[in-house]
């Protein structure tokens, strides 16, 4: 089973278990990713319900909490639709790619994406990833 999260063409964090239940791990990113990663290592032993799951709101923050919340089936990502806004066609990994970025600020993520600019209608899923990326 392959759990993984990623930025495309950016940082991406990889857990596989095989058949012997044990987790194996790679990753492509930059320092702090790599300074995750290297925690993490040392945690390969324990059962995964153990692992320290991230705080912050860093880019690294949020793509190891997620490969941990995965693999432990507690990922819950608010808004599972392909597309967040419908009124300017907006993916939701476009918004989900900005909050990881950065954007944590429904303006901000606005701003960069063009999402919640016409009805506002998707405003609170924005809203709501944001939070959730966020760890709040
Ligand atoms: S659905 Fe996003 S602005 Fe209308």
């Amino acid at each position: 089973m392959i759990f993984e999260a990623q930025i495309a063409g950016r940082d991406e964090i990889r857990l596989e278990k095989d058949a012997d239940g044990q987790f194996h791990l790679s990753g492509v990113g930059g320092p702090d990713l790599l300074q995750h990663l290297k925690s993490l290592r040392e945690q390969l032993g324990q059962p995964i319900e153990q692992w320290t799951v991230p705080e912050g709101a860093g880019l690294a923050d949020m793509l190891v909490r997620e490969v941990i919340l995965k693999a432990q089936g507690k990922w819950a990502f608010p808004f599972c639709e392909s597309e967040l806004c419908h009124c300017r066609g907006i993916p939701t990994a476009v918004v989900d790619s900005a909050v990881l970025t950065g954007a944590h600020d429904p303006r901000i993520v606005s701003e960069q994406t063009s999402a919640s600019t016409a009805c506002g209608t998707c405003r609170p899923d924005v809203e709501a990833i944001i939070k959730y990326r966020k760890g709040e």
